[in-house]
Parts: structure tokens; C-alpha cells; sequence
């Protein structure tokens, strides 16, 4: 799965445990748990971009080539993503 990950870009700006330009993953589960429309939110702000969540400067920028399939299992991963 992290190969499917690296190869739409995510890895670029992200890590599962360090914050680079944008939130590590295990930060993004941790922000979402218990969240039952995390799955539904998280796909909006990588299909339409996002800014200001996080407390950066850094923007995310839109994904709008990246089906709905796709999207759900990405932001899927990143929700199971524990420390
Ligand atoms: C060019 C850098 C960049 C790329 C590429 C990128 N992100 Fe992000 N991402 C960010 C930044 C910056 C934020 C914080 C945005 C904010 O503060 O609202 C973020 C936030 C997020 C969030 C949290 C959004 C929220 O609403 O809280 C998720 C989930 C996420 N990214 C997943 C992904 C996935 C999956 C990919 C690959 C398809 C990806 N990102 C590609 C920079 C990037």
C-alpha cells in the first residue's frame, strides 16, 4: 500500500511519523479518531486541496485526477496509520 502512496505524490509532502511540508499521517489518524466522517472529510481536502487546518503556512494542493476508489483507500491508509 505505501507503494500505491509514493506513486500518487503523497510522500512528497508527508511521512507516516515526521512532519515534512504537511502533518505526518500517524498525526492526521490521531487528529481524525472517533471522527465518522474523517473518511468523507479527508477525501475532500486531497481531492480539492487544502490550507489553514494545520497551523502552516503550507498548502496542500488539489488532487482532481485521483478517482474516488482511490481516494477512499488513500485516506483510508493514512487513518490507520498508529504510532
Ligand atoms: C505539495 C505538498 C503535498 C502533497 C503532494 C500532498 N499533501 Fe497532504 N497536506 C499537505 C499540507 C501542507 C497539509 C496541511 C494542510 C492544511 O493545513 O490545511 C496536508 C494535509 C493532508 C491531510 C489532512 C487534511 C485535513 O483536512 O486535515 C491529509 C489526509 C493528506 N494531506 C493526505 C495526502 C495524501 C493522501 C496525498 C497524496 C495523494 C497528499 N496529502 C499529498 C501537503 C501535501
Amino acid at each position: 500500500m505505501s507503494d500505491f502512496v509514493r506513486a500518487n505524490g503523497c510522500f512528497s509532502c508527508h511521512s507516516v511519523n515526521e512532519k515534512i511540508v504537511g502533518p505526518a499521517f500517524q498525526s492526521v489518524s490521531a487528529k481524525y479518531a472517533g471522527n465518522k466522517d474523517a473518511v468523507a472529510n479527508l477525501m475532500q481536502s486531497v481531492r480539492n486541496g487544502s490550507i489553514g487546518k494545520w497551523g502552516t503556512r503550507a498548502a496542500m494542493p488539489p488532487h482532481p485526477s485521483i478517482s474516488n476508489d482511490d481516494l477512499k483507500k488513500l485516506v483510508t491508509w493514512v487513518l490507520a496509520q498508529k504510532p
